[in-house]
């Protein structure tokens, strides 16, 4: 196992900020994760893994060692009359995942088109969009323990999937993510709740047996015209959870912002879009200096070129004050944040 030292990580994650590992290595299979885990480097330093690095704010160089999974490979472990069952390297990007799976007209991940990272960071923090959370097809997930070394293997009830959470996320400096076993389907199963995904399709006349494909390009259109992508600006997708607040102080809000949407949940609570929020605190556009928010969601927070970690941190920080203070409303940060 080889360290290359002092890294910039500009490029190894979506938001571009000027950050750097103190050392940095790559692993491409498990026998490459034991090297590492046995190394005596290893055992003297932090250690934090990098997947796609979509999903990540990196505030302060890394004065450890970074590990950039490139677990490659798309394998048919099980296939019957009506499912398959694929084993992925977490280090495969999820798009060419999306792909590989729309193109043989498989179902289950075709509205989670588009979205960035790697196959580990997608299982790690249950990535979710129109309606589909990752956690509905996955069957099981590979890691290894990376204080023991162990390999270990969690059902998908084993992972405690939650909204945008796994035990993964919740424990992110314990495992590395190695192989992840997805079930999908071979008969129609299209989600269309999310607003616009079944008008969209009408109007392409394929609403009535619309495939994999069909839907995954209408999903793809809806996601160009609001999320910039990858490469485009500095951002890592929505930058906060949507909030959830008691009906109560739902209620309230809805008579001082009679225009504020709402999800009832099941159980009584409330979830408030985030991008709401910030718009309404009057960010949405916002741009101060080498930070702001995406003129298009004000959900992204970007790097507009040249931010440290620290500035779209303070950002982020400005904007949960005011959210508590103006609308006594808690903003969580979605992304990961190192250190
Ligand atoms: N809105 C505003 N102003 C904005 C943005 C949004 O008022 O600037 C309001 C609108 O009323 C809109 C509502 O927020 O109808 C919801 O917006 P949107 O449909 O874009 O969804 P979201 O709740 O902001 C979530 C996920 C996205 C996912 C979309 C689509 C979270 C934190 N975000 O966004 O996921 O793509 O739904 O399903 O749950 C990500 O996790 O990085 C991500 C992009």
């Amino acid at each position: 196992m080889t360290f290359k030292e002092h890294v910039s990580l500009a490029s190894h994650t979506t938001f571009m900020v000027n950050v750097s590992a103190r050392y940095f290595a790559e692993v491409r299979s498990v026998s490459d994760i034991r090297d590492l885990v046995t190394n005596p480097l290893w055992q003297s330093e932090r250690h934090y893994i990098l997947g796609g690095g979509s999903n990540l704010l990196i505030r302060a160089d890394l004065d450890g060692i970074v590990v950039k999974n490139l677990i490659d490979g798309i394998d048919v472990v099980d296939e019957d009359d009506t499912s398959i069952s694929l084993r992925v390297g977490a280090g495969v990007v999820w798009d060419d995942l999306v792909k590989w799976t729309t193109e043989r007209d498989l179902w289950g991940i075709e509205n989670l088109v588009l979205i960035p990272g790697s196959v580990g960071g997608a299982v790690v923090q249950n990535i979710g969009a129109y309606g589909v959370e990752v956690s509905s097809v996955v069957a099981t997930v590979e890691a290894v323990d990376l204080s023991s070394g162990k390999e270990l293997s969690f059902t998908n009830e084993a992972c405690q999937f939650s909204y945008r959470s796994s035990v993964f996320k919740s424990s992110i400096l314990q495992y590395l993510v190695s192989y992840v076993t997805l079930r999908l389907s071979k008969s129609a199963h299209p989600v269309l709740t999310y607003p616009r995904v079944l008008e969209d399709l009408q109007a392409r006349g394929s609403a009535e047996h619309p495939s994999p494909k069909d839907l995954a390009e209408v999903i793809a259109n809806i996601r160009r015209s609001k999320l910039p992508e990858v490469g485009e600006i500095g951002m890592a997708g929505s930058f906060f959870k949507n909030p959830v607040v008691t009906r109560e102080q739902a209620d309230e809000l809805k008579v001082r912002y009679p225009d504020m949407p709402r999800f009832d949940l099941p159980d009584g609570s409330v979830k408030i879009p985030a991008g709401w929020v910030i718009e309404t605190l009057g960010y949405k556009g916002y741009r101060d200096g080498n930070v702001g928010t995406y003129d298009k969601h004000a959900l992204v927070l970007v790097n507009h070129g040249g931010a440290s970690g620290h500035e779209v941190w303070n950002l982020a920080e400005k904007i949960m004050n005011d959210a508590r203070e103006s609308l006594g409303m808690n903003l969580e940060p979605e992304v990961v944040l190192l250190p």
